[in-house]
């Protein structure tokens, strides 16, 4: 007798940025000098008061099970963070700590998305919201926000994708993969039309602390207008250097925290006692450790987008967030050479610079490459680069 898997197993496709950053991993210890600017996360170390607060949590005992939405005191701490930074009045009930910001997307499509409901994705667009909302038994609904519009959609873009299926829509600003930032304008339209069309809005915020240029535009400003239909999802990886410890959270209206709650219940219970007393650390910290982080990104962005400048034909757009730059390298496209999935593979195998096709993101004919890494890997990765463009030049 056959034994078969269930069908939703179908829909699980391995991710193929941890694909990618494996293959790079088995190169190195096959010793081959691999640089890898593939991975999603910043190369710093978790600043020491994190972990020492999370080391005190082990050792007075508190490694037991906790309320499953979260320690009341890490949920007060994020409400009143949130409402000092945004002039808000959301309560600590309106809290849900997870399992990581990746965590805390999927639980909201769980308790939001009924089989056959579409929700929109803005591509270029982090490729887990495609496989979360499928697994959640939507459909996704894609919007293509091209380089040659700054990566933001427009109004009418937006309401041609809307249809009385729509549920929700997902923005995530600074994005991943592209490093764009949406100005407030645009989530002003995005506010707009979910209130007309009564949808959600998932926002994604979790690389709102690293914006180069200009102030960081959320949601969360335009406040009770969108409140009882926003979903702010944010949490400690990206601004922290906290991507092992899997806290994440969202913010969101009582009946969906309470929902959300519920289902973690049922799931994860809660995420890990004394990573949330690491988190609470994190959330009281002051700036500076911060803001020296940002700075230093901000560094590496421009060195990186120099030497990416000096490569002929190459078409760099500016990121202003997050710490990942989206060239178009289509100009290199040959027989030899057809897409990006190609000539990732190709720059792995021949040149030992592991990045991320643009496809897996649905923005073909880009690669991402991560800067959350040393000068001089950025230095010798994008000289390995160009060097290769070189030799294989159509
Ligand atoms: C846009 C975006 N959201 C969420 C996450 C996941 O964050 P976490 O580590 O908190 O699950 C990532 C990680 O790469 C991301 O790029």
């Amino acid at each position: 007798m056959t034994r078969t898997l269930a069908q939703r197993t179908q829909l699980l496709k391995p991710s193929p940025t941890l694909g990618i950053t494996a293959k790079a991993a088995a190169m190195k210890a096959d010793g081959k000098p691999v640089l890898s600017l593939s991975v999603g996360e910043p190369d710093f170390n978790t600043p020491s008061e994190i972990c020492e607060a999370a080391i005190k949590a082990i050792e007075s005992g508190r490694t037991k099970y906790t309320p499953s939405a979260g320690i009341p005191e890490l949920r007060e701490q994020i409400a009143g963070n949130y409402n000092q930074r945004f002039g808000q009045q959301v309560g600590p009930s309106q809290v849900v700590v997870s399992c990581g910001a990746k965590h805390s997307v999927f639980n909201a499509l769980t308790v939001l998305v009924d089989p056959g409901d579409e929700v929109i994705l803005i591509a270029p667009y982090w490729m887990t919201y495609k496989d979360q909302v499928l697994l959640a038994g939507g459909v996704p609904v894609v919007v293509h926000a091209d380089a040659d519009q700054g990566f933001v959609p427009t109004r009418e873009q937006l309401e041609a994708a809307i249809s009385p299926k729509t549920r929700a829509i997902i923005v995530n600003t600074p994005s991943n993969p592209t490093g764009a930032t949406l100005p407030l304008e645009t989530l002003e339209t995005i506010a707009q039309l979910a209130d007309r069309h009564g949808f959600w809005i998932l926002s994604d915020e979790i690389y709102d602390r690293l914006v180069y240029q200009g102030e960081h535009a959320s949601f969360a400003q335009l406040g009770s207008k969108i409140a009882d239909q926003m979903i702010y999802i944010n949490g400690c990886s990206k601004t922290y250097a906290m991507t092992g410890w899997r806290i994440g959270y969202l913010i969101v209206p009582k009946p969906v925290a309470q929902a959300v709650s519920n289902f973690q219940d049922q799931v994860t219970s809660n995420p890990t006692s004394f990573a949330q007393v690491g988190a609470l650390a994190a959330f009281r910290m002051q700036e500076q450790e911060v803001e020296a982080m940002r700075q230093e990104f901000d560094t590496r962005r421009h060195h990186v987008l120099g030497l990416l400048g000096e490569i002929p034909d190459l078409q760099v757009p500016t990121p202003n967030g997050a710490f990942y730059v989206f060239p178009d390298f289509s100009a290199y496209f040959s027989k030899a050479i057809p897409d990006d999935l190609t000539l990732a593979e190709k720059l792995l195998d021949e040149a030992l610079v592991a990045l991320v096709p643009g496809s897996v993101f649905e923005g073909p004919g880009h690669l991402r490459l991560s800067y959350a890494v040393s000068m001089e890997t950025l230095t010798q990765a994008v000289e390995r680069i160009a060097e290769f463009l070189r030799r294989n030049a159509p």
